[in-house]
């Protein structure tokens, strides 16, 4: 009998440093003392996409029990970590909802699954004005009945369409630069109000340009439209070429600046904030702090694949504004919360490792 508390103490001292190296070898060795000893059942809704999916990886190093509703219209059920309830479902349907939350002691929700995409957005804004505000209402809705209370929003800088200041905080005005960026308005207000109304606790995670890898799980959207994943797909050979929209911005090389953030930067925030919500309800930017234009981050994407990444310039495309980039300062000093993957060089670098070990990404779209 003498014998087991050594051999749980030496099993955690063991499990400690495995721990560490894995974290290490992720490119993070802070997230232990980041996490401290939580668990909880979280229910994370789009846990087979990008972030999601990343999030849901850290949560289960973390300790925290995991549920992921994804419909699968852009995730990949290759994406979902082993060790989470995987629920295939749609946010639209409220009695699909209603089951996980019958079926599953929830206490926490993390919000991503959506429709992601700004340009469809101009050109279906219902898709987006209508679907990404059910889907939320919907959630909200049976989360309430079900008197779970704490909730991590997917929010976006889309909210800040023509900012008066860079970098830009909390207190910048919210003008959405799209039908998108609109929806993500409305559930931040519904979450106001629902906080009013019945006690919510809820964080409203502003990022910026979400990228990186971690080694197990990377991006992979169809169609891809994010900088960094287009530029490196021109590196393996899947496209002949980029191109550039506009080079004529108030910018220092007149390309776009754009503020990168890595995903496990990104997923920290998450954890982070949902252990302070029973402190009170929360809205933070999340970034970099850095802007990189266009031409850096070919140049730097360069230096790294060894590939010319040849590129057209092309005219403006409606609606980019010059330059994002998040203060997030509110954040670091209210939670400690501080990127570890704020070079664009290691940002660039996780995310090429990931599509060169993954060059047709999870496998699984035409
Ligand atoms: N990628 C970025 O740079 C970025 C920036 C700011 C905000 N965001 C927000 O972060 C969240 C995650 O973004 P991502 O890049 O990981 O997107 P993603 O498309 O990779 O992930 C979204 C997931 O939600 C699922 N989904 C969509 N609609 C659903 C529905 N009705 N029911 C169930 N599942 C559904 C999809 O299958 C997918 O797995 C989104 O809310 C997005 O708006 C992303």
């Amino acid at each position: 009998m003498q014998r087991w508390p050594t051999t749980v103490r030496f099993a955690g001292k063991k499990l400690l440093f495995y721990n560490f190296i894995v974290q290490f070898a992720c490119g993070s060795a802070t997230t232990n003392t980041l996490y401290g000893t939580w668990s909880m059942k979280v229910l994370v809704t789009g846990g087979a996409g990008y972030i999601g999916s990343v999030t849901v990886e850290r949560l289960i190093a973390a300790d925290f029990s995991v549920v992921v509703l994804d419909n699968l219209s852009q995730g990949h059920a290759a994406a979902i970590h082993p060790a989470a309830t995987f629920v295939e479902a749609d946010l639209q349907d409220p009695d699909a909802i209603e089951s996980v939350f019958a079926e599953h002691a929830i206490e926490a929700v993390m919000h991503f699954a959506s429709r992601t995409l700004v340009g469809e957005s101009m050109q279906k804004p219902f898709l987006y004005l209508g679907e990404n505000v059910v889907c939320g209402r919907n959630l909200l809705e049976c989360m309430l009945r079900h008197d779970v209370k704490r909730f991590v929003l997917s929010s976006t800088a889309n909210l800040f369409d023509s900012p008066e200041k860079i970098p830009i905080t909390e207190n910048e005005s919210i003008r959405p630069g799209s039908p998108y960026g609109e929806s993500k308005r409305i559930l931040e207000r519904m979450l106001y109000w629902l906080e009013q109304t019945d006690g919510l606790r809820f964080a409203a995670l502003r990022y910026f340009n979400a990228a990186g890898a971690s080694p197990d799980r990377g991006e992979d959207h169809t169609p891809e439209c994010h900088l960094i994943p287009l530029v490196l797909e021109v590196a393996l050979g899947k496209r002949e070429s980029l191109s550039i929209f506009g080079n004529d911005y108030p910018t220092p090389d007149g390309t776009c600046v754009r503020d990168y953030i890595h995903i496990s930067d990104l997923a920290d925030a998450h954890i982070l904030a949902l252990k302070a919500l029973d402190q009170g309800s929360r809205t933070y930017n999340l970034g970099n702090g850095r802007g990189f234009s266009v031409l850096e981050v070919i140049e730097t994407a360069r230096k790294i694949t060894g590939h010319a990444i040849p590129y057209e310039m092309g005219p403006r495309r409606a609606g980019d504004p010059a330059e994002l980039v998040a203060d997030s300062g509110r954040i670091t000093s209210e939670l400690g919360w501080k990127p570890q993957f704020a070079q664009l060089e290691t940002i660039i670098e996780s995310a090429w490792h990931w599509h060169r070990n993954h060059p047709n990404g999870y496998g699984d779209q035409a």
